[in-house]
């Protein structure tokens, strides 16, 4: 079994963080999106992994993935000069998969629970395609999975207007080497991608054996703003650990499943976790609230976060209360000393500010 790694893609929803930074490696809980997706890879028991990558992110990723060995894998870099779909991702890949059967993983999902069993229950079978699904509320944004009374898949239909049934498919899917077969089948939609959506349904309609597991775990997609800070609320709410590597002097409280980092400090601050702090970082005089994660060599001063990520190199001064706030790297958030209404801002493209 090989792993295909979707990170590619462009990420506008996430600009202007994505102008400067591959999506799938912005951080959650301070470790970056793709981390827990190789982790999980790891886990399954997978030895080789191609990973999809973007002309304008794929040196960063690759600086990151190296050459895979930190989780035990072998990784294979694929070059996909345009984001023009997921089953346009596989095609890429083709040489790479060759006829072998492969989980695919979208490189910016986290999902609570493994693979292990899934990958288990699709290597026991002979099944050509096992999808992972999930209830949501809102399930137009998503590919939804229709079953029949007995839990048998019966369609797809790719972000229906009027969605036929509450379940989502998930970012992670499995596949034999059918598929490709497949995706030679497939037009591009009308957003001019070519969908995996279609390309499963197209397996179905050819007779081969495609089911559906639903997840009972959390899974987070993270395309947007709010979906990093909720991705990061639950990832601290699982995984934070109280271990204080930095100083906290005799003024600080530290309250709570709190990591901070070497080489940190906290003076004449309160931290009330789950927060993590990253390495050299300096809370000065501030308050950092419940589901935080601040970066490596930041500085927060005389301010009050909460609900918050902080790149590294951050700086936040003398701001009394920022929340629901996701502060790219090397930026700073300072309240003058002015004393007039007057803001003074120098943001970059594609930013939003909320005053
Ligand atoms: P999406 O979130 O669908 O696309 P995107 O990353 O381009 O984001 P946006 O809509 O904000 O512009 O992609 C899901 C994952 O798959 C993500 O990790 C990027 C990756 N991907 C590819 O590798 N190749 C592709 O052609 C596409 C569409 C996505």
């Amino acid at each position: 079994m090989k792993a295909l790694v979707l990170s590619g893609g462009k990420g506008t929803r996430l600009r202007p963080l994505t102008h400067t930074m591959a999506k799938q490696l912005v951080p959650v809980g301070n470790r970056p999106i793709l981390s827990y997706v190789m982790d999980h890879l790891q886990a399954a028991g997978i030895k080789e992994a191609g990973v999809v990558i973007a002309p304008e992110t794929g040196e960063e990723v690759k600086n990151y993935l190296q050459d895979g060995s930190r989780w035990g894998l072998s990784v294979e870099y694929i070059l996909q000069e345009q984001p023009l779909g997921l089953a346009h991702a596989v095609k890429t890949a083709a040489h790479f998969l060759e006829d072998s059967p492969f989980v695919m993983y979208l490189g910016d999902n986290l999902l609570g629970s493994g693979i292990e069993k899934a990958v288990r229950r699709f290597e026991e079978t002979n099944m050509d395609g096992l999808i992972f699904l999930k209830r949501v509320s809102d399930p137009r944004a998503f590919g939804v999975a229709v079953l029949d009374e007995q839990g048998q898949l019966i369609k797809l239909v790719e972000k229906p207007k009027e969605p036929p049934s509450d379940l989502a498919l998930v970012g992670v899917y499995l596949f034999s080497a059918n598929i490709h077969d497949a995706i030679s089948r497939i037009k591009p939609s009308w957003r001019g991608e070519l969908e995996i959506t279609d390309a499963i349904q197209t397996m179905m309609d050819m007779g081969h054996r495609v089911e559906g597991e639903v997840l009972e775990g959390w899974w987070l997609d993270t395309g947007k703003k709010d979906d990093i800070l909720q991705a990061n609320a639950v990832v601290l709410d699982e995984y934070a650990a109280r271990s204080l590597a930095g100083d906290v002097d005799e003024s600080s409280t530290v309250e709570g499943r709190v990591e901070l980092g070497s080489g940190a400090s906290v003076i004449r601050s309160v931290i009330r976790g789950p927060v993590v702090i990253g390495r050299n970082a300096r809370i000065v005089d501030s308050f950092i609230g419940p589901f935080t994660s601040v970066g490596d060599d930041t500085i927060i001063q005389d301010s009050v976060i909460q609900h918050a990520v902080i790149l590294e190199g951050a700086q936040v001064r003398g701001v009394k209360r920022v929340e629901d706030s996701l502060i790219g790297r090397n930026t700073q958030v300072i309240k003058g000393g002015n004393h007039s209404d007057a803001l003074r801002l120098m943001i970059g493209d594609h930013c939003q500010v909320e005053v």
